[in-house]
């Protein structure tokens, strides 16, 4: 499951039960906060999309973080990841609320993400630019090292899916760089884009759009970034997954993992077994033995 289903950390135990392997709260910010004032989520029926501009709901570190303890001490549980925004009242260019995320929730966590991608948090998505992110992750990461705890947790980036060839281009170099080298990337976050071709009525509100419309401009941005890191970044692909075909192009253009959010919105719990089937049956029609062997498939021939 995608961040933002279950940003209170209150439905891990029942997501797991519905098939998710994995499951991202959040994003969660330190102060608890209300985010904007509704309505700020539209659902596009024609279009199989959704419109949010939620801005970080959150009832702050504290409160989910006794929940998430809660959940890893069950023996039977999902993976659990942690996904950090910050304050809408934080200074921009300080980093001072992800690295506190990193220490709150670092022993308990079994991946951290650090979301620089939401487009309902005035200047957020300005940390994706070099200087910034080198900057923010040279501190996230040293943050993590410096937990003191036996097993460290993964640290991933969330990117968004609107940046130039030259703004992926800066932000794979700067995620190889030794001291910034993250242990994955979640491609992608929402589009403030519009594709033409949408038909609801709420196609022109303010925020992030995500589903069906999401799909190709996901993958494409799934392949760009596989072949910019030369698939040495594990990538977790997301946008617009709703068939296990879907979830194999994902794969294809270089995904390890894949999530999904909005098609669930509109499914339900049932989608989640049905995309893993029709995956597994993909992979057996075309010989596959692991998905591991399909990654990046595509992204190298394209
Ligand atoms: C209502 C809603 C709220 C979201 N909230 C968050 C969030 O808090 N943090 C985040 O990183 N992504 C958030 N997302 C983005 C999703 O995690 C995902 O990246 C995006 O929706 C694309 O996947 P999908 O097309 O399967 O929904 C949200 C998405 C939706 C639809």
């Amino acid at each position: 499951m995608a961040a933002g289903f279950d940003k209170q950390a209150e439905a891990m135990q029942g997501l797991h039960r519905t098939g998710f392997g994995f499951v991202e709260i959040g994003s969660v910010t330190p102060e608890p906060q209300d985010g904007n004032k509704k309505p700020r989520v539209f659902r596009l029926d024609e279009d199989k999309a959704i419109i949010n501009r939620y801005g970080f709901n959150s009832e702050g570190h504290e409160a989910v973080y006794s929940r998430v303890k809660m959940e890893g001490e069950k023996q039977e549980r999902a993976v659990i990841g942690v996904n950090l925004g910050k304050n809408k009242l934080s200074a921009m260019e300080d980093v001072g609320d992800y690295v506190d995320g990193v220490k709150k929730f670092g022993a308990i966590a079994d991946y951290l993400v650090i979301n620089v991608s939401s487009p309902n948090t005035a200047g957020l998505r300005g940390l994706q630019q070099k200087n910034e992110l080198e900057n923010l992750i040279s501190c996230v990461l040293e943050a993590r090292n410096n937990l003191g705890v036996t097993k460290l947790p993964p640290l991933l980036l969330k990117i968004a899916p609107d940046l130039n060839e030259e703004e992926r281009k800066d932000i794979a170099n700067v995620i190889l760089k030794e001291h910034c080298r993250v242990d994955g990337i979640i491609v992608c976050n929402t589009t403030t884009s519009r594709p033409s071709d949408l038909k609801s009525e709420f196609k022109d509100q303010t925020g992030g759009l995500s589903g069906q419309p999401l799909k190709d401009i996901s993958t494409r941005c799934i392949g760009d970034f596989y072949r910019l890191t030369g698939g040495q970044i594990p990538i977790i692909g997301v946008g617009g997954v709703a068939t296990g075909q879907d979830a194999f192009e994902k794969i294809l253009a270089g995904a390890s993992l894949v999530q999904l959010y909005t098609s669930f919105a509109f499914q339900g719990p049932p989608i989640v077994r049905r995309i893993k089937r029709e995956l597994d049956e993909i992979l057996r029609s075309k010989g596959y033995k692991n998905i591991s062997e399909a990654i990046g498939k595509s992204a190298l021939s394209s």
